[in-house]
């Protein structure tokens, strides 16, 4: 059967052309007469109340400080929303402070970080996102909000859109890698998953783009640390998934923490007033980060937190997260001239906006049913739904010898290393309500799937993060006993996330040495890969006879392992980000410059390379193999021309050679030859990911028009120059075949 990829549909969304599915774009005007009747009967003080939120303990997420003023100031109505308070009780307990102690009666809006799910626990996102399964992510993110909303939370701090190529960075495990167009369409099936059709559902939250922007390019990887690119690398790199979010109907956008250009972007302007709310018409609102407001201080761009409050209004922050710059500073403010009350009442309609647009106000507890928690969380649906998320988010990166998949009747098997048996580290960061007990190891999903008559061994062979190799011997001993070795190798679930960052992206402690003997035993072994981001491994790529990229996968993790392990799955899974040989290597990402010295050969002397490394990652964006072989023809183009009004159809056959039926991520890369400014040596501009049965060829086509090859040109005009062009397709970022054609 013909697949033909809608690139069309998909080149709106990218552009923000596609008629707007969503919550935010209708002007609802009888909610925005409610608003005007509100604000014209609110004291300043509660307009200003309602631009506070402060945290609750059900989590803790960043520095909290005690304050014992929370209970009084909920029941003046001084606070608007609370992050980190969940479930039914609990959220109804603190909402009924508000509506029957304060004179408005406005509803709280309730937060929570709802990553990667609410308690059943999908993969990490970094993970989810190697799936390139666009409804599977759609569908985890909608699992995650209905398990939200019925635990009394309206509103999750999620997707989390930030590009990043530096996996030094501890929080790439939050995003969708390094490509903005893979990140754009995730943004975008992330955000209607969890805002499904209409916010006044009962089973929908609002989500949150974070964050605004360009955190992820961060100095040195390290977090918080400052970020200075260019305006067309902001534009061309880091906002899109943002602008691709909001035209998807997003209801919040959280800011960020560093400073972009000099200036903080939670009191940046430009960001805010000029990009987000005046050119692309966001009609929701911007919440501050956990404390950024007052972090301004630290910046060294205000004195106090007066003069950041003065910042972050000016600059169109409508919310302050846990920094009392507003509860403190707003009032005083607007009486000295400083903020006008326009801007407050600016502020304050949008985030009544979204609670109207929730059906707050219909109901303030419309969310507070404990009966429905107690069906819709961890439901036997969701688990599976889980299961197959997490299978689809595997990437197989070697098999020499075909060693996978293992059959399930195999006399004996060792599972051996720190993470074959680690419930905790399996949920990694971010974990919400995920109850680590929850999780199912791999030792457990191994043992599960196995013949009645196979024997499992296991050792933990070393620890995650020391130096002792005092268990290697076990490990080694049962080894020799085994058929073949499953070892579960990588980082501890907390080593990645927030404020993870690490300098050294090597496999900590002492894991390589314990593969090295276990390969010295001569056993198959099958390496499974857990990481929150990747990892420096050229030796063990070089020597590992199997290697799987098993991320975190979350609650389901050994189920979803075994079931690829024993082949009941074929991995279908590619790299969402480069793997860098070493960290010197950093940043490194498939979507480069040329430079006017390129590296063609390891002669080339005057050229930009390495002495000591590679140009090339370990394994590249895009990366990853299948139980099967699929094999592609040459490229087929609709005409080797196409003019500015056109569209060029763009067509391969895809055949699959081996002995498995397996999913194929089908991609295509276009490169502009010449520029006005220097240009990518290629750009992913569609894929499609499609299942090919044993033998079975299959044409897929990918239609592009200009607005697929429009850049920001020298003059940062955003339009597409003709010139020649190459489309390359293939299996990943570098392995694709090519055909050249010309805009006219
Ligand atoms: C944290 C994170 C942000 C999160 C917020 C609330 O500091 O930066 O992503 O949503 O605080 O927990």
């Amino acid at each position: 059967m013909k697949k033909i990829i809608p690139l069309l549909i998909l080149a709106a969304v990218m552009s923000g052309a596609c008629n707007k599915s969503t919550n935010l774009s209708e002007d609802d005007s009888a909610i925005e007469k409610k608003i005007d009747k509100l604000l014209s009967e609110m004291t300043l003080e509660e307009k200003i109340g309602q631009m506070n939120q402060y945290s609750g303990n059900s989590a803790i997420t960043g520095p909290l400080k005690a304050r014992p003023e929370q209970i009084e100031d909920l029941k003046k109505g001084w606070i608007g929303s609370m992050l980190n308070v969940v479930g039914a009780t609990n959220t109804r307990e603190m909402q009924k402070l508000v509506m029957e102690n304060s004179r408005m009666k406005i509803p709280l809006i309730f937060g929570f970080d709802v990553i990667h799910g609410y308690k059943t626990i999908f993969p990490i996102p970094l993970g989810e996102s190697a799936s390139w399964d666009l409804e599977a992510i759609e569908a985890s993110a909608r699992v995650a909000g209905s398990e939200t909303a019925a635990s009394g939370v309206h509103w999750t701090f999620a997707p989390m859109v930030d590009i990043a190529r530096d996996a030094r960075w501890g929080r790439i495990m939050e995003g969708a890698g390094e490509d903005t167009y893979l990140g754009s369409l995730i943004a975008v099936a992330r955000v209607k998953g969890f805002q499904g059709k209409d916010l006044k559902d009962n089973n929908t939250i609002v989500a949150c783009a974070k964050h605004f922007a360009a955190y992820g390019a961060a100095e040195a990887g390290r977090d918080y640390n400052t970020v200075d690119i260019s305006d067309r690398v902001l534009k061309e790199t880091y906002l899109k998934p943002f602008k691709v979010a909001v035209d998807a109907g997003v209801g919040t956008f959280m800011n960020s923490f560093n400073e972009l250009d000099g200036v903080p972007a939670t009191g940046n302007g430009y960001l805010v007033n000029s990009i987000l709310k005046k050119d692309w018409d966001f009609k929701g609102f911007v919440v501050s980060d956990w404390g950024s407001i007052g972090e301004m201080v630290n910046h060294g761009v205000a004195k106090d937190k007066y003069e950041a409050g003065n910042l972050a209004a000016n600059a169109g922050n409508d919310m302050d997260m846990e920094s009392n710059s507003y509860r403190d500073h707003l009032l005083q403010l607007v009486k000295d001239g400083k903020v006008s009350e326009k801007t407050i009442d600016e502020a304050v309609r949008r985030i009544l906006r979204i609670k109207f647009k929730l059906g707050l106000f219909d109901d303030p507890y419309k969310y507070c049913n404990e009966e429905l928690e107690k069906k819709e969380v961890m439901s036997e649906a969701n688990l599976n739904m889980a299961r197959d998320v997490s299978r689809k988010s595997i990437v197989l990166l070697k098999n020499n010898n075909q060693i996978l998949p293992i059959s399930s009747d195999v006399k004996t098997i060792a599972v051996i290393g720190p993470l074959a048996d680690s419930k905790k580290d399996m949920l990694c960061n971010w974990t919400a309500m995920g109850d680590p007990n929850d999780a199912v190891t791999v030792l457990e999903g191994i043992k599960a799937q196995v013949s009645a008559t196979t024997k499992v061994l296991y050792a933990k062979g070393c620890n995650i993060a020391d130096d002792s190799v005092t268990n290697f011997a076990q490990a080694v001993n049962i080894a020799k006993q085994a058929d073949i070795v499953i070892l579960a190798i990588g980082e501890a679930g907390n080593m990645s996330g927030e404020a993870h960052s690490r300098g050294n992206i090597n496999i900590p402690g002492r894991q390589e040495e314990l593969a090295k003997e276990l390969f010295k035993t001569g056993k198959p072994v099958v390496v499974l890969l857990m990481n929150g981001r990747p990892l420096t491994i050229p030796w063990l790529a070089a020597n590992a006879p199997a290697l799987l990229e098993c991320w975190f996968l979350g609650t389901q993790s050994g189920n979803a392992i075994a079931d690829v392990v024993f082949g009941k799955y074929n991995p279908s899974g590619k790299l969402p980000v480069s793997f860098p040989y070493s960290v010197g290597q950093i940043p490194v990402y498939y979507n480069h410059k040329n430079t006017g010295r390129p590296k063609l050969s390891d002669t080339d002397f005057y050229v930009s390379r390495f002495e000591d490394i590679p140009n090339e990652p370990v394994f590249p964006f895009g990366y990853g193999l299948s139980y099967t072989t699929f094999s592609y023809s040459d490229i087929t183009l609709s005409d080797t021309a196409m003019g500015m009004q056109d569209t060029l159809a763009i067509s391969v056959q895809v055949k699959n050679t081996g002995k498995f039926d397996g999913e194929e991520v089908v991609q295509l890369y276009i490169q502009d030859l010449v520029g006005s400014v220097t240009r990518p040596v290629k750009e992913l501009k569609g894929f499609k990911k499609l299942m090919i049965k044993v033998g079975e060829t299959q044409e897929v086509k990918f239609k592009i028009s200009t607005s697929d090859l429009a850049f920001y040109t020298k003059d940062m005009s955003f339009k597409a120059e003709p010139g020649d062009f190459k489309a390359y397709v293939g299996t990943s970022s570098s392995d694709c075949k090519e055909k050249r054609f010309t805009l006219k």
